[in-house]
């Protein structure tokens, strides 16, 4: 006979990939401090703090009740003894004196700013908070060197740090597939990051690139970016090369995470969106966007009929659509633990070009993102949730 226990008791695996992180959950009071704790981590260029932070913060996402007292987390993985700490002084103050300090502090508000713009890292951020910087418009106020992508970052900031919505998502995809399909006919778009994870918003909108012929995707993105480019819809664009080598025993290991796809990160001149349909697809040579000029740089007014939009396009070669399509699906930490957990409890290496697998010595290959987590061992997790 089965014991009878009288507490239902809930099981989290311990590695973000193995479970299911939907969208919205529980504990948003709870993994909004921690995430704030990991953030500051990060400023601080603390890397195992963050992560540490952000697993936390993870299982809390994928209990199927809201936390109410510290019994509530028996059992529970990866809650180190500081989050812990956190977690019970919120349960029983309503909040964490480390956290309201943290969110206070000038140097979080400045490094939150500072890094808000496109361009700007965590190195020049602290940098420019050293030197006093608390703004972006301190960036211009004091005339600091910014590179292409830290202008046009301070040129859109206001567009830039408003959420993208769904709709918008969509008539930019609307806006690619054109492009696309106008210099690689028959090539297969598909819309990756939070948006395919089922975000209502974005900081931007994402999408991988193949065609089903391997090798007629290569110079595929110049020739787009240049179509865009020509139809004005690019503010801004930064075109990086495929340097992925194919040795001779397979595709060879990149050197970090960092994948290595010929990839445009971009800004979107994006018409204005009509509440129900697809946006009204205007062009840059109509250049009716009205512009104001505050402290140096270019805002636009509110009622323009336009926007700028963050937008990222990478190109893969078919063989390597499906992991291409699992890594920039994100979460960024669900990506870190299927890396985790690839080499600690698989001896594989896994990134957004292959599988390898070192017991065998050779890669496996897959054409969908569920064969991969087969070849892990894992059960598939859909892109919804993958929230983690
Ligand atoms: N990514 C990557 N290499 C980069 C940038 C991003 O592989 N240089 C991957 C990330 O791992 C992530 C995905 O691309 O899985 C999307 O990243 P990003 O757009 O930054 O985040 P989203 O999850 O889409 O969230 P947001 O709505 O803020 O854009
Ligand atoms: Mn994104
Ligand atoms: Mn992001
Ligand atoms: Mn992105």
């Amino acid at each position: 006979l089965k014991s009878s226990e009288d507490t239902p008791s809930f099981t989290v695996k311990s590695y973000a990939c193995q479970r299911r992180t939907p969208l919205k959950h529980h504990n948003t009071f709870l993994t909004e401090a921690l995430e704030i704790l990991a953030e500051n981590a990060e400023f601080g260029e603390n890397e195992g703090r963050s992560v540490a932070f952000r697993r936390s913060a993870s299982v809390l996402k994928a209990l199927p009740y809201a936390v109410r007292q510290m019994d509530d987390l028996k059992n529970l993985p990866c809650l180190g003894e500081h989050s812990q700490r956190v977690i019970k002084e919120i349960l029983e103050d309503g909040s964490s004196r480390e956290v309201e300090s943290t969110r206070q502090s000038a140097q979080f508000q400045a490094m939150k700013a500072l890094t808000g713009v496109f361009g700007v890292g965590v190195r020049s951020a602290d940098r420019g908070f050293r030197e006093g910087l608390l703004c972006p418009s301190d960036l211009i106020r004091t005339g600091q060197k910014l590179n292409k992508a830290q202008q046009a970052g301070v040129q859109y900031y206001d567009d830039l740090n408003r959420p993208v919505t769904k709709q918008e998502a969509l008539a930019i995809s609307q806006i690619v597939e054109r492009a696309v399909n106008s210099v690689l006919p028959g090539s297969i778009i598909t819309l990756t990051g939070g948006f395919r994870r089922g975000k209502e918003v974005g900081h931007d909108v994402d999408f991988l690139i193949t065609h089903e012929e391997e090798g007629v995707e290569e110079g595929l993105m110049p020739k787009l970016v240049n179509w865009l480019d020509e139809q004005g819809f690019l503010l801004y664009q930064k075109t990086t090369r495929n340097s992925y080598l194919e040795s001779k025993d397979g595709p060879a290991r990149p050197p970090n995470n960092m994948d290595r796809f010929e990839r445009c990160f971009s800004i979107f001149k994006l018409g204005q969106c009509s509440e129900d349909s697809s946006a009204v697809l205007e062009t840059g040579s109509d250049d009716s966007g009205t512009t104001d000029n505050v402290n140096g740089t270019t805002r636009q007014q509110p009622g323009s009929s336009w926007r700028a939009v963050r937008v990222d396009l990478v190109v893969s070669p078919f063989s390597q659509f499906a992991f291409a399509t699992l890594g920039w699906t994100g979460s960024k930490l669900f990506e870190r633990e299927l890396r985790r957990w690839a080499g600690q409890e698989k001896g594989m290496s896994l990134s957004s070009h292959a599988l390898y697998d070192s017991k065998q010595q050779r890669y496996l290959r897959a054409n969908s993102e569920e064969e991969i987590f087969a070849h892990l061992g894992l059960e598939f997790i859909p892109p919804c949730e993958r929230n983690s």
